[in-house]
């Protein structure tokens, strides 16, 4: 089967910095509880600036830096959970911004596994001969859908973009997905409000949906922590037994960037040294789909992780969903 390459890639932070001292304005908390219970230091807001903006200024960078031109690539993925509208999907208007007119665009929501869903996706079109080239655009503003009254939730997120030009190579490629829809309540947001229907009245129906749901992000933080700190080890596990690796055949393992005690956990459990785990966290938060491709393009250029390295992505999230990718930088 064909493999793949990342063959380009690059972030876009916004400029705006939120320090854990910002929050203490309008919650009760304080810098030595987020630090320690989640080592997250500071996170970057979009504020002005749209999702669909943030992916296209990411994924200008990642083309350019692949050498690939825009003709070359069939398929633009986009990994969003805040997208700024629900039609059309961000992925058109980042076509339509990097006039990339004619290839297929469409967007994914995997949550926090986005970025590792798409790559698996890219990987699937490249090998099926469906597609030369792939843009993966993984960019979130959780600003946007944050309830900046629950003090457990609202310090662990923050806005940001990453993106990557996925290319045929002969190089290996595994990859472990799944969901638990069991989970689905845990981790969740009503962003799509319903119009005023004027069917109920005609057919004297009254609406179930409750109208105080304004669209903010709920979390159950210890049943997410629970999940997580079993299924991130797990999806590691499972996806080095497809490729027929020990742990300590792998350079760095890119994590979901949620909350540093889950990646402690996951290294523990796997019996590595923290050292093996690419961190960010401590600047960026939680970015959902965007926090492993952002990571990945930090470790790349700080020298953590370089061209031929073996590295897993792991992530899980919101679905609940979960999934890790093998692969050779
Ligand atoms: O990509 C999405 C995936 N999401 C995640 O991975 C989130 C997973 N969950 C977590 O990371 C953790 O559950 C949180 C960071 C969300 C919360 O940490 P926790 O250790 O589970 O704290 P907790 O909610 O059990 O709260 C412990 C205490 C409580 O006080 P009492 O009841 O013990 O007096 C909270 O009220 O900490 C209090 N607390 C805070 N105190 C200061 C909760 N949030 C804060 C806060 N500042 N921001």
């Amino acid at each position: 089967m064909q493999g793949i390459k990342i063959s380009g890639i690059a972030s876009y932070i916004p400029e705006t910095v939120i320090e854990n001292d910002d929050y203490t304005s309008f919650i009760e908390t304080n810098n030595e509880w987020i630090t320690t219970r989640t080592g997250i230091n500071t996170r970057h807001c979009a504020l002005n600036m749209p999702t669909w903006k943030m992916g296209s200024l990411a994924a200008e960078k990642a083309i350019e830096e692949s050498g690939i031109s825009k003709e070359e690539i069939d398929l633009i993925i986009c990994t969003t959970v805040t997208p700024d509208t629900l039609i059309p999907s961000t992925a058109c208007y980042i076509q339509n911004e990097l006039q990339m007119f004619g290839c297929m665009a469409f967007d994914i929501n995997c949550a926090c596994s986005g970025f590792v869903y798409a790559v698996d996706m890219a990987h699937k079109y490249i090998s099926a001969g469906a597609a030369r080239n792939v843009l993966i655009v993984s960019s979130e503003q959780l600003t946007k859908v944050t309830d900046y009254t629950d003090r457990a939730s609202c310090i662990l997120f923050g806005d940001g973009a990453a993106s990557a030009v996925i290319s045929p190579a002969d190089r290996p490629f595994s990859s472990f997905l799944g969901a638990d829809g069991r989970g689905a309540g845990f981790l969740r947001a009503t962003s799509v409000k319903p119009v005023p229907n004027p069917f109920f009245a005609l057919k004297g129906a009254e609406p179930d949906y409750d109208p105080a749901d304004n669209g903010k992000l709920y979390q159950d933080g210890k049943e997410v922590y629970k999940f997580a700190v079993a299924m991130m080890p797990q999806a590691v596990k499972n996806v080095l037994e497809k490729a027929g690796l020990s742990v300590n055949e792998v350079t760095r393992i890119i994590p979901h960037q949620a909350n540093v005690r889950i990646i402690q956990t996951a290294a523990s459990n796997l019996g590595v040294d923290m050292d093996k785990f690419y961190l960010n966290i401590q600047k960026y938060g939680n970015t959902s789909s965007a926090s492993i491709p952002i990571a990945l393009t930090e470790a790349i250029e700080t020298g953590a992780v370089k061209r031929g390295d073996r590295i897993v992505l792991v992530g899980f999230g919101a679905g609940l969903t979960y999934g890790a990718v093998c692969l050779e930088y």
